[in-house]
């Protein structure tokens, strides 16, 4: 199904999504993050996992408002299918490189239940790493089943679905530049 992009709403199927968060306010907020992220990993070369698909949009717009010597590694775990969790992680590609002693900064696209991050930080946390910090693009508070410290994140959204800016629905709207929220299915 073509997605059709009209104004302020998007449609994929049955599905109508309203324009949430524009690409402005987005790049203002990931500006203060980086800014952020600069000043507390001065000179400790951090290391950040970047986890597939989702965040890649975030990542690259993320890295490139910090001014830091880093490394950028990527991983690929997935647990959506069409609108709503499966509740298993499933893992797809493994943390490629040692991370002993290391300052690592997980990039997520965005934390629902919390029980992808919390898989991905009981993995990371067994290779000993120096620290462990969490860099999320949206946090849904009212969905957390388990506990996450999310250091830095872009913004605290209601329990609704959204796509855009690297989110999807099964496969579709990564590329849109903007966030859009599911308003209703279409009459
Ligand atoms: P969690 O394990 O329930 O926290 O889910 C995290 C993963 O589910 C994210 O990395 C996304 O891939 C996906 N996800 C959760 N909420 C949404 C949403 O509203 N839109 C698109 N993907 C979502």
């Amino acid at each position: 199904m073509k997605i059709q992009d009209r104004d302020q709403q998007v449609y994929i199927g049955e599905r109508v999504f309203t324009k949430y968060l524009s690409r402005d306010t987005i790049k203002a907020r990931i500006l203060e993050l980086g800014r952020d992220i600069s000043l507390d990993y001065q000179d400790k070369f951090p290391v950040f996992i970047v986890v597939l698909n989702g965040a890649f949009m975030f990542a690259a717009d993320l890295v490139r408002a910090t001014a830091l010597e880093c490394q950028l590694e990527f991983v690929k775990l997935a647990s959506y299918e069409d609108i709503r969790s499966t509740g298993t992680v499933k893992k797809i590609l493994g943390i490629p490189v040692p991370l002993e002693d290391r300052h690592v900064i997980i990039v997520e696209d965005i934390i629902d239940t919390g029980r992808t991050m919390s898989t991905m930080m009981e993995e990371l946390r067994s290779m000993k790493p120096a620290s462990i910090s969490v860099a999320t693009m949206l946090l849904k508070p009212e969905c957390l089943e388990v506990s996450i410290d999310s250091t830095y994140v872009g913004f605290e959204i209601p329990d609704a679905f959204v796509i855009g800016y690297g989110l999807d629905l099964d496969g579709k709207a990564r590329n849109l530049a903007d966030i859009y929220q599911l308003s209703n299915e279409k009459a």
